[in-house]
């Protein structure tokens, strides 16, 4: 499936052409697809598409529209074949390694940003940091902070550190990879994740784009899809500094399940968030009262 198109064809026709190969291909969002693929490869932004809807593509934007059209066509995700995706007005470079950044996530950062432990100067830890989006969104809004962002991927941790320096923020972000937080030292006012939490034995039902494009130790999260918070939460009371919170994403219908876990290791449940859907699917939790004296300095 292609869409054939000559140099000299103009944007807007080349646009149609796109969306029709999509559609036929049985896309779930032809036109939306079509419109991000053609105005990338076009190298144009929506103003300049408005103004002049009929500017002719040049013949190497042809080349790679029909490149990237055959690609969509067989299934590759629209920001797999663009190579990056924003996440809170941010753009972030993907690899094989990292998820690609949720827009739900976002829910997560605004969760973190509401804490009181989130001043200008917080110290930040996010585990299972993937392209780093969650970190360096928290830096970005939090101009004096500066954070440590944890892989289990080498190659997860690379992108992040790329996705840092490319972003203007590496001097305040380090990356590191290891298991969660087991070898660190040190506390942190913020602590967030968002860990892999589809059950194993569901992530052959997800849908395809997932499925084949993100990366298995993104998405599986144990028998029962909570194997990494029994690890993060059992942590974390260790890894906050006095007055500091942990923020975590979670999946649907796990909320209770992550609060009860939380409280077994101490810590109480500050606030919960939901995602674009009006699904829950993030909360946070600070030591409770009576733990309070057992965080470390
Ligand atoms: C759901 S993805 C989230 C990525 C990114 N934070 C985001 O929100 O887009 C979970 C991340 O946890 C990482 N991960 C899996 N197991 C880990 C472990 N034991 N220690 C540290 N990171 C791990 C994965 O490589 C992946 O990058």
């Amino acid at each position: 499936m292609s869409a054939a198109l000559a140099a000299g064809v103009a944007v807007g026709a080349a646009m149609r052409s796109v969306r029709d190969a999509l559609r036929e291909a049985g896309a779930d969002d032809p036109a939306l697809d079509a419109r991000i693929l053609t105005l990338e490869a076009a190298g144009l932004d929506a103003t300049a598409f408005a103004r002049d809807p009929d500017a002719p593509l040049s013949a190497q934007a042809a080349a790679r529209i029909a490149d990237w059209t055959a690609r969509r066509a067989a299934g590759e995700p629209v920001w797999r074949i663009l190579g990056a995706r924003e996440f809170r007005g941010l753009r972030f470079a993907l690899s094989p390694a990292t998820l690609e950044p949720r827009p739900d996530t976002e829910t997560l950062v605004e969760l973190a940003l509401a804490e009181p432990a989130a001043g200008p100067e917080a110290r930040v830890l996010d585990l299972g940091t993937g392209t780093g989006c969650i970190l360096l969104a928290l830096l970005h809004e939090l101009p004096d902070a500066r954070g440590l962002g944890v892989d289990r991927s080498s190659e997860a941790a690379a992108t992040a550190r790329a996705n840092a320096r490319a972003l203007g923020l590496a001097d305040r972000a380090a990356f590191v990879v290891g298991d969660w937080g087991a070898a660190l030292a040190g506390t942190f006012d913020l602590v967030v994740s968002n860990p892999p939490y589809i059950p194993d034995g569901d992530i052959d039902g997800l849908g395809r784009e997932v499925r084949e494009h993100d990366p298995r130790l993104a998405l599986a999260g144990g028998a029962d899809g909570l194997e990494a918070y029994r690890t993060i939460l059992a942590q974390a009371p260790g890894l906050l500094a006095p007055g500091g919170a942990l923020v975590v994403e979670y999946g649907v219908g796990q909320g209770e399940s992550i609060r009860a876990l939380a409280e077994a290791f101490g810590l109480e449940r500050a606030g919960s968030a939901r995602d674009l859907g009006g699904v829950e699917r993030a909360a946070s939790f600070r030591p409770a009262p009576d733990r309070r004296f057992a965080t470390r300095e």
